[in-house]
């Protein structure tokens, strides 16, 4: 447990963490500087600077060509609106039954993740696996989704006991091979022990923080496209705010206003963070705090700290 003040400093250093992160970091490792630097990092205290440092520049070329691919993404939303992600770079124009060729896998089976699917299954793709705290359930030719939901919300029925699918575990379905796979659940699923195992073309974070940081240079090196979780589950904190728009207006929107205009955010959102991930050769995540902190200092800027 014996570290130095020079330890410490040279911890804050590699990592960018707090004073009070490295001192603890050290104690839990013992006054390891090195494992202190990997533990930071999996916890994802490092800052977005150093984090950036860490990670790979992805393979640009070979996601936009699997982009070319599909259709616009439906992404995550809370329990009451849709929250529809969008690449600019992504073509329109697919049928259903091309959609019908990419398997989405989802950890997580409430509020984000039981709408998610079915609203990913409404709008065609197959969905592969689902799991809960319970256990987990895959069938390769896609689940009954809204059957599904009724099982576990109507009838109240463990989930992995729904009898049209293989029975699994609530992790496991993390790994199955699918084109999207969206941990709905809770935070570090996937981490510098199991990232290697992640076998998807899109991660979409549903959940708050599922990917620890050291995953997170895995899953770059692996070229899978990361949609990180402030901008692909920022879709029901926007429409919070249209709710705080709404009431000080004293005018209130009908439902398809509503998802026109979250749909209008999320498109221009994603192409802001795709554009700025080229133009600076960063990774999505990177690139959306860059976009997050302009925005921020762009609203100080022009209103001041009190307006
Ligand atoms: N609800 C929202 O509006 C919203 C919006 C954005 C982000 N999020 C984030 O999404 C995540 C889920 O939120 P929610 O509102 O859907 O929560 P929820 O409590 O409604 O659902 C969580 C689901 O995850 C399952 N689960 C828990 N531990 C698990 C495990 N170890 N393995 C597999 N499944 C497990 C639970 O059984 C449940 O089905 C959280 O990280 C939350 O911060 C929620």
């Amino acid at each position: 447990m014996a570290f130095t003040a020079k330890d410490v400093q040279a911890l804050r250093q590699a990592t960018g963490a707090g004073m009070m992160d490295c001192k603890n970091a050290l104690v839990e490792t013992g006054g390891d500087v090195e494992k202190a630097v990997v533990l930071l990092r999996e916890r994802g205290i490092a800052t977005a600077a150093k984090k950036a440092g860490v990670l790979e520049a992805a393979d640009l070329e070979r996601v936009a060509d699997f982009l070319k691919g599909i259709k616009p993404m439906p992404a995550v939303f809370d329990n009451h609106y849709v929250t529809r992600i969008n690449g600019s770079n992504v073509k329109k124009g697919k049928t259903k039954r091309d959609l019908a060729e990419q398997r989405l896998a989802i950890q997580g089976f409430g509020n984000v993740g039981s709408i998610g699917a079915l609203l990913m299954h409404e709008t065609g793709y197959k969905i592969i696996g689902a799991s809960d705290v319970h256990g987990g359930l895959y069938n390769e030719k896609g689940l009954d989704v809204p059957k599904l939901v009724d099982w576990v919300y109507r009838q109240r029925k463990p989930l992995p006991e729904f009898p049209d699918g293989e029975r699994t575990t609530s992790q496991e379905i993390l790994f199955r091979p699918c084109e999207v796979l969206v941990p709905a659940a809770v935070e570090n699923q996937i981490t510098s022990e199991n990232a290697d195992q992640i076998d998807c073309k899109i991660l979409c974070e549903g959940a708050n923080g599922p990917t620890t940081a050291y995953a997170d240079s895995i899953l770059q090196e692996k070229g899978v496209f990361v949609l990180p979780d402030i901008l692909a589950n920022a879709g029901g904190v926007t429409v919070s705010y249209f709710e705080w728009v709404q009431d000080r207006q004293g005018m209130f929107w009908r439902e398809n206003e509503v998802n026109q205009r979250l749909q209008d955010v999320m498109e221009r959102s994603f192409d802001e963070v795709v554009q700025l991930r080229e133009a600076h050769d960063v990774t999505n995540r990177t690139a959306a705090y860059m976009l997050a902190i302009r925005r921020v200092a762009s609203a100080l800027r022009l209103r001041g700290i009190y307006a």
